[in-house]
């Protein structure tokens, strides 16, 4: 390299950072501190960012076009943004991020697009299905803190897709199915019937299914099915287990969701093995998965 190429290139990095540093300090009389240092750190990130990959025009409009279309396909029964932070990563690191490890606490992961307020209640040992179709599955557990005290009254919110892969939402009928929400019994105690999770793929017939195919990245999530627990003095968990065996697992899973402590067996059974519960399932196999939950203290 001449002198003078080193020259014009050290002047076209001083031009570069002169621009980031420009756009840092316009944020100076931020008043709210917190609101300063996160545009400021934007700005920082995203400048470097285009500076690495040298960013050209073209990719520039590309990724307008690309958010444009991600804003068009919005609306209030999809939320292609929130699908967008799930495939980068973003949501499990910002869920990483907020949920610090606590003791044996259980992990969460992604909350997903699928769930909905006012699910119908059952009882411990009700059935969730509501007609959605699946092999049976009788999860059960205990809901205890982190001194191993039982959290007797927890609420338990579970949603999961039927065995095509599908939420009720997704439904054309606008029942609802698949879903309810069910209180941890005075010993911390809880169970009911719900389906064999399945492995399904993320609504991918938008702008972010067209960047997964471009990266030939996979749709496809791991087989799971999704837990909310909340209770008096005890941080949120919103969780899944995974189904242990499930061949996606080695492909992996298309949100980040899997957490090696999340991965729970769906122990099947032959047809004519008798119910915990006594309850007929015909002449069909049934699986069942332990499941006991730890909930960190909300203030840690
Ligand atoms: C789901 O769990 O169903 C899900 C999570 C993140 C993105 C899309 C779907
Ligand atoms: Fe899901």
């Amino acid at each position: 390299m001449h002198t003078s190429d080193t020259e014009t290139l050290d002047e076209q990095m001083a031009i570069e950072q002169r621009l980031v540093d420009s756009v840092v300090a316009s944020f100076d009389s931020t008043t709210d501190p917190r609101l300063k240092e996160l545009m400021q750190s934007l700005a920082r990130h995203l400048h470097a960012f285009i500076r690495e990959v040298r960013l050209s025009e073209g990719e520039w409009s590309n990724a307008i076009a690309f958010l444009t279309a991600v804003g068009n396909v919005t609306d209030d029964r999809r939320q292609e943004f929130i699908l967008l932070s799930d495939v980068l990563g973003v949501s499990m690191q910002t869920i990483a991020v907020g949920n610090p490890a606590y003791k044996d606490a259980t992990e969460s992961t992604v909350f997903g697009p699928f769930f909905v307020e006012d699910a119908p209640e059952v009882a411990v040992g009700g059935d969730i299905a509501g007609g959605a179709t699946g092999q049976p599955c009788w999860i059960e557990g205990t809901v205890t803190d982190t001194m191993g005290n039982p959290v007797p009254g927890a609420r338990i919110e579970v949603w999961q897709a039927d065995e095509g892969g599908f939420y009720d939402v997704q439904y054309s009928d606008g029942r609802i199915a698949g879903r309810a929400h069910l209180f941890a019994d005075a010993h911390g105690r809880y169970r009911f019937w719900g389906m064999t999770p399945v492995p399904y793929p993320i609504p991918s017939d938008g702008p972010v299914g067209k960047m997964l195919a471009a990266t030939n990245r996979s749709p496809m999530r791991v087989a799971h099915l999704h837990f909310m627990v909340t209770a008096d003095g005890q941080r949120t968990l919103v969780t899944h287990i995974f189904v242990a065996g499930d061949p996606q697992l080695e492909r992996g899973d298309s949100v980040f969701g899997v957490k090696d402590s999340l991965i729970k067996d769906f122990v099947e059974q032959p047809p004519g093995t008798p119910t915990p519960d006594g309850s007929d399932v015909g002449d069909r196999t049934w699986s069942r998965c332990k499941f006991d939950i730890v909930l960190a203290p909300e203030q840690i």
